[in-house]
């Protein structure tokens, strides 16, 4: 009963006929081509070090952002487009980049990759229609976000030889999109392992924390637009296509015409940094379900504009288009979104994943926008969770992170609150029991980084249960030791006398 086949397991959607499954054997042949273009040229290392002009023999323009580490060339640059295309134009293109077939085709831009002939490397060129402002939306959100580990990298705008109402971004080439990487890694009946679960909302999560810091709401999180580049243990996790991305919103006017249908938040009349929280739950959820968080309700054939009126309901002052916001609102009467545990056997499911799992993605799935965990909270909380998780598991220890009350019901109805902090204090007092029925100090060395994310309440109840003096975090706890010594052997002995005193 999944709506969107597309991104299912159960449905193999994406082959016939969709332009992703004629870009499949490009993304496989990625590899040896790669491995070509570096054999035949010079290597990239040595020429990047040499003083190349931009990727856009027509344009002159500083680099964008001072702050990434990138070699003059590769620095995303901000370029403004000539209002008509020149000659130069049209061939600054073709003489610089070489096609090398079709990756994708999305909603707003068909994606190629090419190769830069003078670089001998392989990048990817997303073509799109030319836009109002001089520089694509996408590019000008990249240039306020400046440069990041977890976000796209783009390196120049060029026109499109072919047609002087596109323009060409050249895109960092990442292997493949998350998408992709489902399909191939876990095939159909495999379950994907909840330590990649933990990765995604440790990676994505960084990625949205910089985005929203920075004053971005991506408005699109889904997974073709997340990409990966092989690392190890896994790949790292690239956030894409900011074209339906807004820099400071205002909160009041829906977006409904931007994003994709499936993976939009319940609150129809808001956008803003939650809606993104959404999208990352819609992630988790479906890599560990293989569908969305959404339902069909059978309202039979229905006319927006007609179904609209006979509901009663407003369109909001503002918003863009009136139009597309009454079949959103349609759209959404008959797709409820319904967020399932994923920490019980299913129909979908053959494995359990961690209660602790569950309560993070739930926790990004709220219903109300606003008790929804934010970016800010998420990375801090994946800073020192990852680590931790990785650590149970290899002890063989993951019992631990089943050891809290969350409050919520089977259906994540809330019956009493239960704040993170305190479920962080629940899982250190499971490891402190445990370490001590057993006689093992690992588990509880493995649970102490916890002490960090905790409120002030739990951080001193939890240190009482060490049976330790309340200072927060255990390197200040250090620092403060040192700075004591120095002050007391500068003081001598009769001074360490009074202070320990004192201290009494
Ligand atoms: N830099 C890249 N490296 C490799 N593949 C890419 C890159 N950028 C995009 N792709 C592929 O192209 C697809 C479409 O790109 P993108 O999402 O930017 O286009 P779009 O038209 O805005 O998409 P949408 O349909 O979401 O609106 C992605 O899902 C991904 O598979
Ligand atoms: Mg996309």
């Amino acid at each position: 009963m999944n709506a969107y086949p597309f991104y299912s397991r159960p449905v193999q959607g994406l082959t016939q006929g969709s332009p992703r499954a004629a870009a499949m054997p490009l993304k496989q042949k990625l590899g040896s081509l790669l491995a070509r273009v570096r054999a035949d040229k010079p290597r990239i290392a040595t020429l990047h070090t040499e003083s190349t002009p931009g990727l856009g023999g027509n344009h002159h323009s500083p680099p964008v952002d001072e702050r990434n580490t990138h070699t003059d060339h590769e620095k995303p640059v901000s370029l403004p487009s000539p209002p008509h295309q020149s000659l130069a134009a049209a061939t600054a293109f073709t003489d610089r980049f070489k096609d090398c077939g079709l990756i994708a085709e999305g909603g707003n831009g068909v994606v190629h990759a090419c190769e830069d002939l003078r670089l001998g490397k392989l990048v990817a060129v997303k073509t799109l229609s030319r836009s109002s402002t001089p520089l694509p939306r996408e590019v000008l959100t990249l240039q306020q976000l400046g440069d990041h580990p977890n976000i796209v990298r783009c390196f120049d705008v060029l026109d499109d030889p072919a047609d002087p109402w596109k323009q060409k971004i050249i895109f960092e080439l990442c292997e493949m999109d998350l998408v992709d990487y489902w399909e191939t890694q876990w095939p159909e009946g495999t379950d994907v392992p909840e330590m990649f679960l933990w990765h995604v909302l440790k990676q994505v999560g960084a990625a949205l924390a910089h985005v929203h810091g920075r004053g971005v709401v991506h408005g699109d999180l889904k997974p073709p637009n997340v990409l990966l580049v092989p690392e190890k243990p896994w790949p790292r996790l690239i956030l894409t296509d900011f074209g339906a991305a807004r820099i400071d919103p205002p909160t009041s006017v829906p977006r409904c015409h931007m994003g994709t249908y499936g993976w939009h938040p319940p609150e129809i009349n808001v956008y803003g940094p939650a809606n993104d929280m959404w999208g990352l739950g819609c992630v988790v959820h479906w890599l560990a379900l293989g569908h969305e968080p959404t339902s069909n309700r059978d309202l039979g054939p229905q006319n927006a504009d007609e179904w609209f009126a006979n509901e009663r309901r407003h369109v909001p002052a503002h918003t863009p288009s009136p139009e597309c916001f009454k079949q959103y609102c349609l759209w959404h009467a008959q797709h409820f979104p319904v967020p399932e545990r994923i920490d019980r056997f299913t129909k979908y499911a053959s494995i359990q994943r961690s209660k602790l799992m569950n309560y993070f993605m739930m926790r990004s799935l709220e219903m109300r926008f606003w008790s929804r965990i934010t970016a800010f909270e998420l990375n801090r909380f994946m800073s020192v969770l990852y680590d931790f998780v990785q650590g149970i598991t290899e002890m063989g220890k993951e019992g631990v992170l089943e050891h809290f009350d969350e409050g919520r019901s089977e259906t994540w109805e809330c019956i009493k609150a239960v704040s993170d902090s305190d479920i962080f204090f629940q899982i250190f007092t499971a490891c402190h029991s445990w370490s001590h029925y057993v006689k093992n100090d690992r588990l509880i060395g493995l649970a102490k980084p916890l002490l960090d994310i905790m409120d002030s309440a739990d951080f001193a109840k939890a240190h009482k249960l060490l049976g330790r003096p309340m200072i927060r975090g255990p390197p200040a706890i250090q620092e403060l030791e040192t700075q004591l010594g120095d002050m007391l052997k500068d003081v001598g002995p009769a001074a360490q006398d009074d202070s320990n005193r004192e201290n009494l």
